[in-house]
């Protein structure tokens, strides 16, 4: 049976006490499959709340500080992690390549800072070169790391790639730079999440908005285990 992976990524969403309400809502769930590996990265204020969670989930971080420790202000450097339950670091999302500004180089110093605190780095992609580039600048990634492929027009769009051109595409970045676990994200939700995780160069997907209601949520897990 294959593992797949479903990473929810709340982006900058969620006070307090929505936070709160989404856990508990989301710990009166039971019956997770056992071959579906969750991984949330909600926002950083949110990330004690999970310390008690009373469900099988990984914790991540949408980001991370291209910088060691130190004088950096405003920056949480991946060494900070330490001591917490955050094992997983998405980098280069997207979204904070259109409106941070992070280049290539940004982002394999962020790989660089996650891979040596002993994070899982997953970087985002929206095409082959900013690969290429992880393996030019950063390629201590390829020891750990996932890709996560996002075409742009499929991001918050509700129009997803196909799930033939997403495996496609993660066909060859397979053959270009071996086996590693590639995601699929951009409008996945609990009706196509199947289609996507069967694929075969795929090892599951990424969720925005699909992840931010627990039902939602828990309901694409269970789909996604069903062609699994
Ligand atoms: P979405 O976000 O599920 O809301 O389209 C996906 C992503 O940011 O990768």
């Amino acid at each position: 049976m294959k593992s797949v992976v479903v990473l929810g990524n709340w982006k900058s969403n969620k006070t307090l006490a929505e936070a709160k309400a989404w856990i508990e809502a989301f710990s009166k769930h039971k019956d997770f499959p056992v071959n579906i590996q969750v991984i949330v990265c909600p926002a950083l204020h949110h990330i004690p709340l999970f310390m008690d969670a009373k469900f099988p989930i990984h914790l991540g971080v949408q980001d991370v500080s291209p910088f060691p420790a130190g004088s950096y202000t405003g920056a949480v450097a991946a060494s900070l992690f330490a001591g917490t339950q955050v094992s997983v670091v998405m980098i280069g999302h997207s979204e904070r390549r259109k409106h941070f500004g992070e280049s290539n180089e940004m982002v394999a110093e962020k790989v660089k800072q996650s891979v040596s605190a002993g994070m899982i780095p997953v970087v985002c992609i929206s095409e082959s070169t900013q690969a290429e580039a992880v393996k030019q600048l950063a390629p201590q990634f390829f020891q750990k790391g996932m890709f996560l492929y996002e075409p742009l027009f499929a991001v918050g769009s509700g129009t997803p790639d196909t799930p033939l051109n997403a495996n496609a595409f993660a066909a060859k970045l397979t053959s270009d730079f071996g086996r590693i676990p590639i995601l699929y994200g951009g409008s996945v939700t609990p009706e196509n999440v199947a289609s996507f995780a069967s694929q075969e160069y795929l090892s599951g997907v990424a969720v925005g908005k699909a992840s931010l209601d627990p039902e939602i949520f828990f309901q694409l897990i269970v789909n996604a285990s069903s062609r699994s």
